[in-house]
């Protein structure tokens, strides 16, 4: 098998910005209940017709000039995403057009908030067995499009965004294991529960506002919490590390409250962790896929280092992975 690395990564954020102030003129709420209980102080938005393939082009675009390659060199594209452009075909699909990586192997992934972490999986076991050699991973929402901007139980913690990474051969470093899991059971606690086959779009589902995200927050808060803790232990433990090796971790940004929970569990110091959860809010994928692209940017990652991606979300799945850097 061949070692396999993340050799480029790219990062696009709309330009629009929704503070928090503007979100007390839209619900009932505040920014010292926002900030408090999630640590979020604004977020950013596509613009009406940005869709996800547009952002995904962006990030795209420079996870390519970052690893120095080509369109051309691209034969396997994997895009992580619950708000695709339309529900077929795939935003891979529509990205590989819009890049000029014809002819490359195209899919999505739904593994909501940890479907960076599955996507960058996946391209890792292609490519280590010698089925493709170059792969660009992407991370990409437009939440704006499910969200109900008229629950303030739920329209405080989105945003949108994306991020991507090429991954390739790597000579030395590159992943050193993952832990990827879900517990089907919990359909419920966090779901768009109209839309797909089982709920096919009616006037009534509109009417009822059903094709927006729902979300039992203090339920999730708890298993967030637990799940990303074991999961993190078990990724560490496949790599045969401790957390005493770890030099960044890099957490699915839902709420700055689960993450430095997680953290305190597993007695890393909060210097360690990386946040861009105050300027972004939750972009569910695309979370832990920029939060990676701006810790590298700004030199917290540097060669030899361990970087540790600890995600969660609707499933509910978990997604950990150690990287050597
Ligand atoms: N402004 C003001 N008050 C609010 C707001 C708001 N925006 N939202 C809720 N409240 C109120 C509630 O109505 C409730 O009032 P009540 O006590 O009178 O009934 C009170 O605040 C407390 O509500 P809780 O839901 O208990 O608040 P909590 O501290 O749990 O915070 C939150 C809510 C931020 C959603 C938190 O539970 C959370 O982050 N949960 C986890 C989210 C998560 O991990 N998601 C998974 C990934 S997302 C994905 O996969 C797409």
């Amino acid at each position: 098998m061949k070692k396999v690395g993340i050799i480029g990564l790219g990062e696009y954020l709309p330009a629009k910005i929704l503070t928090n102030a503007d979100l007390e003129r839209m619900v009932d709420t505040s920014d010292e209940w926002i900030t408090t209980r999630t640590g979020i102080k604004e977020r950013h938005l596509a613009a009406r017709g940005e869709a996800a393939s547009d952002l995904a082009a962006k990030a795209g675009g420079q996870a390519l000039k970052d690893a120095g390659l080509k369109p051309e060199d691209i034969d396997l594209v994997i895009v992580a995403t619950i708000t695709g452009d339309m529900p077929t075909p795939s935003v891979a699909a529509i990205l590989q057009d819009k890049m000029g990586m014809k002819d490359a192997a195209c899919f999505d992934i739904s593994a909501a908030c940890a479907g960076f972490v599955y996507a960058i999986s996946t391209a890792h076991q292609f490519i280590a067995c010698g089925s493709y050699k170059n792969a660009l991973v992407v991370g990409v929402e437009v939440l704006s499009s499910v969200t109900d901007w008229q629950d303030r139980n739920t329209c405080v913690l989105f945003g949108d965004g994306a991020g991507a990474a090429v991954l390739s051969e790597v000579k030395s470093g590159g992943i050193v294991s993952t832990y990827l899991g879900c517990d089907g059971s919990r359909t419920g606690v966090l779901n768009i529960p109209a839309g797909g086959s089982g709920n096919p779009a009616t006037h009534e589902t509109v009417d009822k506002r059903m094709h927006y995200l729902k979300m039992q927050g203090n339920e999730l808060f708890k298993i967030a919490v637990n799940t990303m803790t074991r999961a993190a232990e078990e990724a560490l433990r496949r790599a045969g590390l401790t957390f005493s090796n770890v030099n960044l971790i890099i957490p699915h940004q839902a709420n700055s409250r689960i993450i430095l929970a997680v953290a305190k569990k597993l007695g890393i110091p909060e210097d360690k962790v990386y946040l861009n959860i105050e300027r972004c809010g939750n972009m569910s994928s695309a979370s832990t896929a920029t939060a990676l692209c701006e810790a590298a940017r700004e030199g917290r990652v540097k060669k030899g280092d361990i970087v540790l991606l600890d995600a969660f979300g609707a499933g509910l799945v978990w997604g950990a992975m150690v990287i050597k850097w």
